[in-house]
């Protein structure tokens, strides 16, 4: 709900349990006054410090600080004016609610879908030089979401050019917070979403990325929280940009307490606006808890699945299929023969659907060659694309497909035809990396050439997969459609140009289940998941590590959208041979799935596969809108984690590794008054056909633990299905 005191011009944005309230100072200036708890004063007083006018505009919480006029903190808003000038004073001109949240025009935002309640509130502040920021406050109140976004207009007389400019800032006042940590989200390829928590410092401190996409250093989520702050306990301010391009979160202490900006990196970032012009910038996304990071984590999770995921695939609406990817069982070393065999004992372990992965087109032998020539290679598909998909079908499984739109390799025909089609800087050398440029995807005669080939190959059989892979970060950014002053652009219409294709993808096709990859979690943010519902999380899918990739992962994203999959041993990234329990539970936890070449196993071996295959249809609802609760953080060794309805009325406990040492594992969803079935399986035990049902009370599940068996090996795994069966 928004509450707004157009006398005392006092704006309240309320969620189910969240406020969000702001105000207007004497000289128009908007300020941030508070964001925590919800605050159900009424009338609407201003909950926190009044400032008194002659306060240093450097201790003022402004939502939209600008440079140049006081605040000293590390400035985001550069709009560079005609004149010369470099400042912004704007003030407070208008405010308005309207239902609904808004949207952005060529930009992926949070939905109204599935919102009851969701609403909108525009602040105008104008700059009389000739500047208007409309400021855009999405209320999405079951999910605890406040969204922000702004429009950054010309309405001045003369050209101006924006050198920087956020989606957001906030300020948390010192009185309430004396000190925060930050937590980012870090990795390097294989080896994505390490949590990274340190208390926050004097100085700029945060994450982004220069590389064209967030790239495998660091996601576009941040968390500030309470020094004590724990999975049940503390203040947590999640923040997530809905963004896959160049991006900056930085956070600092100020001499106020702290302050957390998120929004497009400024290097290489100046877009000119004429008179009359208008720029939106990317969303971001915010969810307080007053309950630690689980409580945070479940509202995001929430949000995402209701309101982000396209509407076919968001919360329950559509079971995810049951996949085998050939990408670790064949590389780019197969024929169809070799494909029918592997689908054929895909089919056998219970898939849903093959996944016919790189290799495929004109040549691609290895990742050197024929990347933008999207047609079949006949050598290894004689009867193509549509021959092996009518095979695969006659099989009893869907079909789906790699691609990667927005590459193309020096040895093709499409470079050979266009070589300024690539990013590259006249004469100096094109960097490629894993043998390939980027596309020009700012330019609409390249994009509508891939539009063209992705429309002959979807439509020449029924593809229902598409996987969207992206295998480098862009460099040489430079873009030959558009003139010298106007190259501070390119990044940000690249980004435009991806958004605008998936959109056309996703409209044209509503029914493909898009995945999008980049070179496993290099690009995993909001912004992708408002085209395609899932992301193939790291090209690691060791057991051991992925406990952690998916453990980071869990803090912003649900399990639904995460790509994971079982995988074969000796695991072809680290040598480790972890348990077929462990392995499940690990792929059993995200959008279930198989990459291995299961034609190796025998009738026997792909007979034990079903069963958990048959778990995951079983439960998938509960796995694909539980709530993930974080019971023990990888350790390097093992972790257990559970995913359990809102209600507690049922859940699936995993643990992996050293864990399974005979210990007790508290289990915070047990309802204290329920009695629970226990159903597990576990290494050296019975497979989920033969489970055994034991009965546990919830109130000593929650205390004192679940019973994980010890079990001996490296990387044991234990898979437990609780469902509540009467009031003690
Ligand atoms: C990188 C992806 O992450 C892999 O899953 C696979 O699709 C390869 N690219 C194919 O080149």
């Amino acid at each position: 709900m928004i509450r707004c005191d157009t006398n005392n011009l006092i704006f309240a944005l309320h969620t189910v349990h969240t406020s969000y309230i702001m105000g207007v100072d004497a000289k128009g200036r908007l300020l941030h006054m508070y964001y925590g708890p919800l605050y159900e004063s009424d009338p609407l007083a201003p909950p926190a410090p009044v400032y008194d006018p002659g306060t240093l505009p450097d201790r003022l919480p402004q939502e939209w600080p600008c440079p140049g006029l006081g605040d000293n903190h590390a400035p985001f808003f550069q709009p560079e004016f005609a004149s010369g000038v470099v400042a912004a004073d704007l003030r407070f001109a208008a405010a308005e609610t309207v239902p609904g949240k808004y949207t952005l025009p060529g930009l992926p935002a949070f939905r109204t879908t599935g919102a009851p309640g969701a609403e909108t509130l525009r602040i105008t502040l104008k700059d009389a030089a000739g500047l208007t920021v409309t400021l855009l406050y999405g209320v999405l109140p079951g999910s605890d979401m406040i969204t922000r976004a702004a429009v950054v207009e010309n309405s001045g007389d003369a050209p101006l050019v924006l050198r920087g400019v956020p989606t957001a800032v906030l300020d948390f006042p010192q009185e309430s917070f004396p000190a925060l940590d930050l937590i980012t989200f870090d990795g390097a390829w294989g080896a994505e979403f390490t949590p990274c928590r340190a208390p926050l410092r004097p100085g700029v401190q945060g994450v982004g990325s220069v590389g064209g996409i967030p790239t495998h250093a660091h996601d576009p989520f941040v968390v500030l929280c309470d020094p004590g702050a724990t999975e049940t306990a503390g203040a947590c301010w999640g923040a997530a940009l809905v963004y896959s391009g160049n991006y900056r979160i930085q956070a600092e202490r100020t001499p106020l307490g702290a302050r957390l900006s998120l929004g497009i990196e400024p290097f290489r970032f100046a877009w000119t606006l004429k008179p009359g012009e208008r720029f939106t910038t990317p969303e971001a996304a915010f969810v307080y808890s007053a309950d630690g990071l689980a409580a945070m984590s479940h509202r995001f999770h929430r949000a995402i699945r209701r309101h982000l995921l396209p509407a076919r695939w968001a919360d329950l609406t559509a079971p995810r299929p049951v996949l085998l990817n050939s990408w670790e069982a064949c590389y780019f070393d197969f024929d169809e023969a070799k494909l029918l065999r592997l689908a054929a004992a895909a089919k056998t372990a219970g898939c849903d659907l093959f996944v016919l992965d790189d290799g495929w087109f004109k040549g691609r032998d290895s990742d050197t060659t024929s990347l933008g020539d999207w047609v079949a290679d006949t050598r290894k598909l004689p009867g193509g694309v549509a021959g092996l998909c009518q095979k695969i079908n006659s099989l009893g499984l869907a079909f789906g497909i790699w691609v990667e739109p927005e590459a193309v390799s020096p040895d093709s025909d499409l470079y050979r035809a266009h070589p300024d089609w690539a990013l590259h800087i006249p004469g100096r050398e094109t960097l490629a990396i894993r043998h390939q440029y980027t596309l020009d995807f700012s330019r609409a005669e390249v994009r509508e050439n891939i539009w063209r080939q992705l429309t002959d190959l979807l439509d020449s059989c029924p593809v229902r997969y598409l996987k969207w892979d992206m295998n480098r970060t862009l460099a040489n950014v430079y873009s030959a459609a558009l003139p010298a002053a106007r190259q501070g652009e390119v990044y940000h219409r690249y980004v435009l140009g991806v958004y605008d294709l998936q959109q056309k993808l996703t409209d044209r096709y509503p029914d493909l289940l898009l995945e999008n990859c980049s070179s496993g979690g290099a690009r995993f943010d909001c912004g992708m998941l408002f085209y395609g519902p899932q992301i193939w999380l790291s090209d690691k899918t060791d057991a051991l590590d992925r406990l952690m990739i998916q453990y980071g992962a869990s803090f912003c994203y649900p399990p639904c959208v995460m790509g994971a999959h079982f995988s074969t041993v000796p695991n072809h990234a680290t040598g480790r041979t972890a348990s077929v329990e462990a392995r499940m539970a690990a792929a059993l936890s995200g959008t279930f799935g198989f990459e291995l070449d299961l034609t190796a196993y025998t009738a026997a071996e792909l007979e034990a596969l079903r069963p958990f295959v048959q778990f995951y249809r079983d439960h998938g609802a509960l796995l694909r809108t539980g709530n993930v609760y974080r019971l023990l953080p990888p350790d390097g060794a093992g972790a257990a984690w559970a995913i359990a309805a809102a209600d507690g009325s049922e859940a699936v406990v995993f643990a992996a590794g050293r864990v399974l040492n005979g210990r007790r594992l508290p289990l915070p969803f047990a309802q204290p008054g329920s009695r629970y079935a226990v159903c597990a399986a576990y290494t050296g035990g019975a497979r989920p056909g033969a489970w055994q049902p034991e009965p546990a009370a919830g109130a000593r599940l929650r205390v004192q633990g679940l019973h994980l068996p010890a079990v001996p090996g490296d990387m044991p795994g234990y898979i437990a299905w609780l469902k509540e069966t009467d009031a003690e």
